[in-house]
């Protein structure tokens, strides 16, 4: 499966998701002011994989910084933290790999100097191993809940070149192959940025999953003929009560999905859930520039220059329009979720099974 981040001879390497399909272009990044200009562009797009690139940008941000004065080294690490953080607020996987890293450093403070460069560097690569085997978990628990033959939409791209590998929406359907199951997916292409006839698209035919794209507005059409059995979004953040931020258009697939008696499930691994939060309308929507939705490809003009654009880049499907919230834990029920932060809760207590 293909790696859309990655560590290689201590630097950053990123697929440039904005060339594909038409390109499959490796950059390697040295500077961590361009791993955060690469987040902002969208050459790396994605819950955790953003998350698992600004972990590694901080690595960069790091090897740079000289000085053998833990202290100093720690002050000057704070403006590249912050640079990441204000990259795509969203997305909350970012802020949690900074938790990660601030908390790496406050427990190793009597370590060096080098010490602590080389635990940044690792901790980068850490993430990324850890997100594909949480990927294999959400995808273990989901799958129990397609059967043969179903038929799966899917919104944006949750899939492989959103995170460490795997994905965390396409987990379900690629486990459900591996046990024999015949899925096939419909894919949103999801406008304006197009992730789901770009990337879900190109990297479910180079998985060789059975998939067809759809323009965003056949969704209901196609539900209402009974040719989607089920759907399965990722997520940018989720917070306490099962509220779910992700893709714009991900809420009115999951309206349809109510009308139409289609479970909406979405794949969440819990570094993406907002405990602090208690409901989605405190979630920060990304708005993105006005060019996105007037250009294609940022060249060609499909709109008359000037006209006024909204542009919000995400949206948030309340809990009550989720059937069930698939974790690296097990599935839940939105209104369990919080239940999750409590270390002493029984998993077994509030598991779901379909
Ligand atoms: O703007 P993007 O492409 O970063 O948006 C991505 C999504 O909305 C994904 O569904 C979400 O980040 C989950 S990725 C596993």
């Amino acid at each position: 499966m293909v790696r859309a981040i990655d560590w290689v001879n201590g630097k950053v390497r990123m697929l440039d998701q904005t060339r594909l399909p038409l390109e499959v272009r490796f950059v390697d990044i040295d500077d961590y002011k361009v791993v955060a200009e690469g987040i902002k562009k969208l050459w790396i797009r994605g819950a955790p994989a953003i998350g698992i690139a600004s972990a590694m940008g901080i690595a960069l941000a790091a090897i740079d910084i000289n000085t053998s004065d833990v202290e100093t080294f720690k002050k000057e690490l704070e403006p590249a933290i912050d640079t990441m953080i204000g990259t795509r607020p969203t997305a909350i996987n970012i802020r949690w790999a900074m938790d990660r890293i601030k908390m790496l450093m406050e427990s190793n403070s009597d370590r060096s100097v080098n010490e602590l460069k080389a635990m940044l560097i690792e901790e980068g690569q850490k993430i990324l191993n850890e997100d594909i085997e949480i990927n294999r978990s959400i995808g273990k628990w989901g799958a129990d809940f397609l059967k043969d033959g179903d038929t799966v939409l899917t919104h944006c791209n949750a899939g492989a070149l959103a995170t460490g590998g795997y994905g965390t929406a396409t987990a379900p359907i690629h486990v459900s192959i591996e046990q024999g199951k015949r899925i096939s997916v419909i894919a949103d292409e999801t406008r304006p940025v197009l992730q789901g006839a770009r990337l879900t698209a190109w990297e479910l035919m180079q998985a060789g999953v059975p998939v067809t794209l759809i323009t965003d507005n056949s969704a209901g059409a196609l539900m209402k003929k009974g040719y989607i059995d089920a759907v399965i979004v990722g997520t940018d953040r989720t917070v306490a009560n099962g509220d779910v931020a992700n893709k714009i258009g991900t809420y009115s697939v999951a309206v349809l999905c109510k009308e139409h008696s289609i479970p909406f499930y979405v794949a969440a691994p819990i570094s993406s859930i907002d405990f602090s939060l208690d409901n989605g309308e405190l979630i920060p929507i990304e708005e993105r520039d006005s060019s996105e939705v007037t250009l294609v490809s940022g060249e060609c003009r499909i709109a008359p220059e000037g006209v006024n654009v909204i542009n919000m880049a995400f949206d948030v499907t309340p809990a009550e329009y989720v059937t069930a919230i698939f974790t690296e834990k097990g599935a839940f029920r939105p209104s369990d979720l919080a239940k999750l932060a409590d270390e002493g809760t029984d998993l077994e207590k509030i598991r779901i099974s379909p």
